[in-house]
């Protein structure tokens, strides 16, 4: 268990496709040892969540939690989560655009537009399935977590780049906070 680097945009492997976590390694030592070191680094962070692919580990694994978090706050809480070999089913085709910042972009925030309410299935660290459906926040940090499993990074979805821009200029309430 560490708090491992997190993997800054720029680096190649954050935008490449994650495999799948084998379904034979579910509750295995492998699997707990790297869900401790994805806690302790978001932890260390203030992350809403972690993927994988952010401490250097091309998994399809992602962590979520929403606490009393500096980062975010007033935003709702979303209980501790582990999800692995998600699949996303947004419901509606609309989309509705709010702020989000990313450990792996630090100092910075954008306006993304997500699917405001949507399924999401997948297996936690023991194999058992989840199957949640969910809207607000939660649907939008499961939406960027997987993202990062498919090469993709909040800048790259955002359509109004004068809404892309530095914490401390767009929320100065939040500087210092939002910077590693
Ligand atoms: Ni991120």
């Amino acid at each position: 268990m560490a708090v491992r680097p997190i993997v800054k945009m720029g680096t190649p492997s954050l935008f490449e496709k994650s495999a799948p976590w084998p379904m034979n390694k579910f509750n295995t030592p492998e699997l707990h040892a790297l869900l401790a070191d994805m806690k302790d680094s978001m932890v260390a962070a203030n992350g809403a969540g972690l993927a994988a692919p952010q401490i250097g580990e091309n998994v399809r694994v992602v962590i979520f939690e929403v606490g009393n978090n500096p980062r975010y706050p007033n935003r709702e809480h979303i209980p501790f989560t582990v999800l692995i070999n998600p699949e996303l089913t947004p419901m509606g085709s609309e989309q509705v655009d709010d702020w989000e910042g990313c450990l792996s972009v630090p100092g910075m925030r954008g306006l993304v537009p997500r699917y405001p309410t949507l399924r999401y299935a997948g297996f936690d660290q023991f194999g058992n399935r989840i199957d949640r459906t969910v809207g607000g926040f939660h649907a939008r940090v499961v939406q960027h977590e997987v993202d990062h499993l498919d090469g993709v990074l909040y800048p790259m979805r955002i359509r109004d780049m004068s809404k892309f821009g530095f914490t401390e200029v767009l929320f100065p309430e939040l500087a210092g906070v939002d910077d590693e």
